[in-house]
């Protein structure tokens, strides 16, 4: 059992965490008393009394400290005693019921004693020698323990080192990030204007050229929320970070070994690449778990913190998984490979007896199975299965590897909660989320109705009792409690919010004088239990019906028509970012269907005191009747707006003559071709700054990112591309 002893002993070494540079010196006291330890532990003298157990033979025998102290006298430096006897005079304490014998015990010894001291090598030790008198490893002997010991410690204070810097890539990628969200809030804010020196303007142009130019472009060619074969690659900006933090893995896993010719613990230099690559590849996986969690939360202080949205750290987090699930299974076949060369398949059997063993070899395989249930396919066809298989088999990954990892005596423990504390985070943010919009959140009653020909439900919630107002473009998550599946919640951007005749762009904080700050009645909590009446203070989601919560979202509506039906819900949010769109000359919206409800939310903001020269909507939309509605119920007045201009493109009628379309709107039949509007739109726009914002079908959202890039890329300057996705 030779390897077990050696499993054992080199999982306990323990070198603490230092810079690279320094790593040799600081554990090498450790090393030389561990390697003088190891070199006299199977030496039996005389004095000890061989019915009694280890511990107890060592710990009384006189001659083993002598031993072990003219041992380290020879080799080691003085740091090696005051490092590695207290811990043996506490073992001895603690287990044999003594404590150890002075170093003055060995004080009568002069040069000439020890010259003359018997020195043993490896092949004299073992029980079946009884040695008489006090001995000494041999130079060799010694020396083939440590560097036995000096590669272990070197290679898991590497391990641990490694393992740490991938925390260290993702830091530095949010710092970066949070530089760039400064940069871009201070220049969009008029603080610029108030610094003693004034930054030339075009910097701040180039600056954000810079930006859009790095972050806007897909990774390949034009595909960017269209499938590509098996699912969908992330904008190019975010595939070389995956690929970089890639590389580094890869990196890291094959760097910061020390291979010996003949090492005690793995016999054979494949042995030791085995042992040391497993480990390796474990311990960077683990160190990869806070990651996967923080990045896969819907509170995540990291968006707030770099403006980047829930999709860019979803796609962090399914990449990072992704990664740290090869090294889970690299670490759990290494391991194998190595129980097996060690022992056979007895010997694999055996292992399984142990708890830390079989935790881990479960965590690997639901690991695996949990990264393979996340395929596009099934999220796509199958969300809440999807969704409730991922929560399940991550609560038993993160539990097992508590249980895998137990063996290090709470080393690694951090790994476990640190996920752990995320997660109950990100629960309790939604429950104080849900407390926020409503503190009788389980009163809160919201209204739906569906129109057949329009085939869009539109469910209004009144949002009076809320510390926040809706703002523009953020999107919340509905619970339907008085409906089957209470648990399920889905995302839905605000459509539009009625506040009592306040603007929104009160929101939009500094660009608007403070004046208006008002006299009028502030939105207060009108709702009556059940009040399905038409709320001053409420806000409008627009939802169009799929297959699952949504369907039975409309079947409800449906159900009670021609009254509006009543909805208990639970309302988690805000969540998203408002976009600064009202800091440019020229807004362009794409939307398609549903995603009109884009356009709706800025509306207000766009159309009110401080507001872009142009605005124009390009709405592509299947059913005449759906555009008509919210032309009259969410557009209304601000159709009278000078500035705004929408461009109705009907695509599965021909344009109806019978219908009254208001006169200040375009109406368009097919598809709309996003390249030569928004060509169009830079035209007119010339010098000006232009916001190129699209909502809607993949492929038209993916031909504006291209167009985009394409201008970007030839030179213009302040032109933006936005996308809001509704899907990731
Ligand atoms: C930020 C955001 C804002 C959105 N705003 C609106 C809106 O204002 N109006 C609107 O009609 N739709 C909006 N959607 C889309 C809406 O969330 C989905 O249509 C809805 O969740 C589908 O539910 P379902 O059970 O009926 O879907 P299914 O028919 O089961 O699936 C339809 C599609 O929706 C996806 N999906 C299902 N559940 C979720 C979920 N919980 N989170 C993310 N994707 C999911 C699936 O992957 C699938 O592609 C938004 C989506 C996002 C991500
Ligand atoms: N697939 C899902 O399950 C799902 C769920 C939630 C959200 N979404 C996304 O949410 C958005 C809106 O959904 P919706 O159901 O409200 O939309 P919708 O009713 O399907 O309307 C989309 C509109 O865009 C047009 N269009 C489609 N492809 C186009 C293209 N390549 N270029 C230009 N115009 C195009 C359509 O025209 P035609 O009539 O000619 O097709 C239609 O007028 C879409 O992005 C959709 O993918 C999808
Ligand atoms: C061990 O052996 C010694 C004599 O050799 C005897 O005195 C002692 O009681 C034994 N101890 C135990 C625990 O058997
Ligand atoms: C060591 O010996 C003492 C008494 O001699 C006994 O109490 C103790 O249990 C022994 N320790 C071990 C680990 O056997
Ligand atoms: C061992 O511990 C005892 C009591 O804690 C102490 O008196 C003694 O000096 C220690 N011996 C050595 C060598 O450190
Ligand atoms: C030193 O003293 C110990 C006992 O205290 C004795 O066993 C040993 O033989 C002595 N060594 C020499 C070299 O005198
Ligand atoms: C131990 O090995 C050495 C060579 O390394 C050899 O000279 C010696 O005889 C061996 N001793 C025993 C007891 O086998
Ligand atoms: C839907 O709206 C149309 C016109 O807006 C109206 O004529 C029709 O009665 C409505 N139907 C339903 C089921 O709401
Ligand atoms: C909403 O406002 C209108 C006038 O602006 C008022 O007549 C009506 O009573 C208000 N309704 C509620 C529920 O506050
Ligand atoms: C509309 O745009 C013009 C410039 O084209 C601007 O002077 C005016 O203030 C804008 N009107 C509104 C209501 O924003």
């Amino acid at each position: 059992m030779r390897f077990a002893l050696s499993l054992g002993v080199s999982l306990c070494l323990a070198a603490p965490w230092i810079p690279a540079a320094a790593a040799d010196s600081a554990y090498a006291p450790e090393v030389c008393f561990n390697a003088c330890e190891e070199a006299l532990s199977n030496v039996h003298f005389d004095d000890m009394q061989s019915n009694q157990s280890l511990i107890n033979q060592t710990c009384h025998s006189q001659r083993h400290f002598i031993s072990l102290y003219l041992c380290l006298d020879v080799y080691c430096m003085p740091e090696s005693r005051a490092t590695g006897l207290g811990p043996l005079n506490h073992t001895c304490q603690e287990w044999a019921g003594t404590a150890i014998p002075p170093l003055e015990l060995v004080s009568n010894y002069s040069s000439v004693d020890i010259d003359n001291i018997r020195r043993i090598e490896l092949n004299d030790t073992g029980t079946d020698t009884t040695f008489l008198e006090v001995v000494l490893p041999s130079k060799e002997f010694f020396g083939v323990w440590w560097d036995t010991l000096d590669s272990v410690a070197y290679v898991n204070h590497y391990h641990r080192y490694y393992g740490m810097m991938m925390i260290a890539f993702w830091v530095a990628v949010v710092a970066i990030g949070v530089a760039n969200h400064a940069i871009s809030a201070a220049s969009n804010s008029n603080i610029v204007n108030r610094l003693p020196f004034k930054p030339p303007r075009q910097l701040s142009v180039y600056y954000s050229w810079l930006v859009n130019i790095t972050t806007i472009p897909a990774t390949f060619g034009t595909r960017c929320a269209q499938q590509i074969g098996w699912g969908t690659v992330p904008p190019r900006i975010q595939s070389i970070t995956l690929l970089v933090f890639l590389v580094l893995n890869v990196v890291l896993t094959v760097i910061g070994y020390r291979i010996v010719p003949v090492n005690l613990y793995f016999n054979t230099v494949e042995l030791q690449i085995l042992r040391y690559v497993s480990d390796r590849s474990g311990i960077i996986s683990f160190y990869n778990f806070p990651l996967i969690w923080l990045f896969g939360m819907r509170n995540n202080l990291l968006m707030w913190l770099t403006g980047w949205d829930f999709g860019t750290y979803n796609n962090f987090h399914r990449w990072v998984a992704r990664i740290a699930t090869i090294q889970a299974i690299v670490h759990s076949v290494g391991y194998t490979v190595l129980v097996i060369k060690e022992g056979g398949w007895a010997n694999f059997a055996f292992w399984w007896t142990y708890m830390f063993w079989w935790t881990g070899e479960i965590a690997t395989i639901i690991m695996s199975i949990l990264v393979g249930l996340s395929c596009y396919w099934i999220r796509r066809q199958q969300y809440e299965l999807f969704l409730v298989i991922h929560i399940g088999m991550s609560v038993i990954v993160l539990v097992t590897m508590l249980g895998h990892v137990s063996i290090f005596d709470g080393e690694y423990d951090a790994l476990f909660w640190i996920p752990a504390f995320i997660w109950m985070a990100d629960r309790v943010f939604r429950a104080l989320r849900i407390m926020a919009f409503n503190p009788n959140f389980w009163r809160t009653w919201a209204s739906a109705t569906y129109n057949e020909s329009s085939n869009i439900i539109r469910v209004s919630i009144p949002w009076g009792t809320s510390l926040y107002k809706p703002a523009p473009g953020t999107f919340y998550y509905i619970h339907v409690l008085n409906g089957p599946r209470c648990w399920e919640s889905h995302p839905f951007t605000v459509a539009s919010v009625l506040d009592d005749g306040q603007t929104a762009a009160k929101l939009l904080g500094e660009q608007v004088p403070l004046l208006e700050s008002d006299n009028r009645e502030p939105c207060t909590d009108t709702a009556d239990d059940q009040s399905t009446e038409e709320d001053n203070c409420s806000m409008t989601f627009l939802i169009r019906p799929y297959d699952g919560f949504t369907s039975r979202l409309r079947d409800m509506a449906a159900a009670s028509w021609p009254r509006k039906a009543p909805l208990r819900v639970l309302v988690d949010g805000p969540y998203g970012h408002t976009q600064p769109f009202h800091n440019f000359d020229n807004v362009v919206f794409l939307v398609g269907g549903s995603g009109i409800v884009v356009a709706l939310s800025y509306l207000q903001a766009l159309t009110g005191a401080v507001s872009p020269k142009s605005v124009r909507i390009h709405w592509a939309v299947r059913e005449p009747e759906f555009a008509l509605d919210v032309l009259e119920s969410d557009i209304g007045d601000a159709l009278g707006s000078s500035n705004l201009s929408i461009e109705i493109h009907l695509t599965s009628y021909p344009r109806d003559g019978s219908r009254d379309w208001p006169s200040q709107v375009n109406i368009q039949s097919g598809r709309i071709d996003a390249p030569s509007i928004i060509t169009a739109a830079k035209e007119r726009a010339d010098d000006e700054s232009l916001a190129v914002i699209a909502c809607g079908p993949a492929q038209m959202a993916d031909a504006a990112r291209e167009t985009v890039t394409s201008m970007l890329s030839s030179g213009h300057t302040r032109v933006e591309y936005f996308e809001e996705s509704f899907q990731w």
